[in-house]
């Protein structure tokens, strides 16, 4: 492999080329959806922001975008299954249709929280949009309304998503190699 990054990655799960494609389906299938609705795109950090910079741009839409940083992992591969809100919203959702962008649904147990929270906030509506999605690990009744692509139960790194705050530059979709994770 090419750099000290990209040694640790076992297997390309998804390309860039793949990413880019499926991106550009993502943001016509927004502006399909929410055009003259006048969406909030909320990003999920910090893994959403690879994600987030191309599917805004995708969407030519007239749109605001917030961010909100929720932690339920503590630096492993598991979540621990309780969410908080680190970084809260700047203003209101009331009335609002919001677009929650997701770098990965994987057991639910973040936007089962997110969702409640923002339509107990007033949201009109929410379209959860998702790069990948695992329903294999699903615990929680939550689904996304777009992915990008479903992928097989395996921890996966790069494009935003991180391994203990790393990998996120990696800018395709990669398995880590289980001895970058066990030390
Ligand atoms: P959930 O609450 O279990 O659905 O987990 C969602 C969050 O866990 C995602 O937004 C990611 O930050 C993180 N996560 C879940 N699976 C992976 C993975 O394979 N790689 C990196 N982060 C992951
Ligand atoms: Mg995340």
């Amino acid at each position: 492999m090419r750099n000290e990054i990209e040694k640790d990655i076992l297997k390309v799960l998804v390309t860039e080329e793949e990413i880019q494609k499926r991106v550009t389906e993502l943001g016509e299938a927004l502006c399909e959806k929410l055009e003259g609705k006048d969406p909030l795109f909320l990003g999920v950090l910090r893994g959403c922001f690879v994600f987030m910079a191309d599917l805004v741009r995708a969407c030519p839409l007239k749109c605001d975008v917030e961010f909100m940083a929720l932690s339920s992992y503590r630096g492993g591969t598991e979540s621990s299954g309780k969410v908080e809100i680190t970084q809260d919203l700047h203003g209101s959702v009331e009335g609002r249709n919001l677009v929650i962008v997701e770098d990965i649904l994987d057991s639910g147990t973040t936007l089962a929280f997110l969702k409640e929270t923002l339509f107990a906030r007033g949201a009109a509506s929410i379209t959860i949009v998702t790069l990948l999605d695992k329903p294999s690990r699903r615990t929680k009744a939550v689904s996304a309304d777009l992915a990008g692509f479903t992928i097989p139960d395996a921890f996966v790194v790069g494009y935003g998503l991180d391994y203990d705050q790393k990998y996120r530059n990696i800018p395709y979709i990669g398995v880590l190699r289980p001895e970058a994770y066990s030390g």
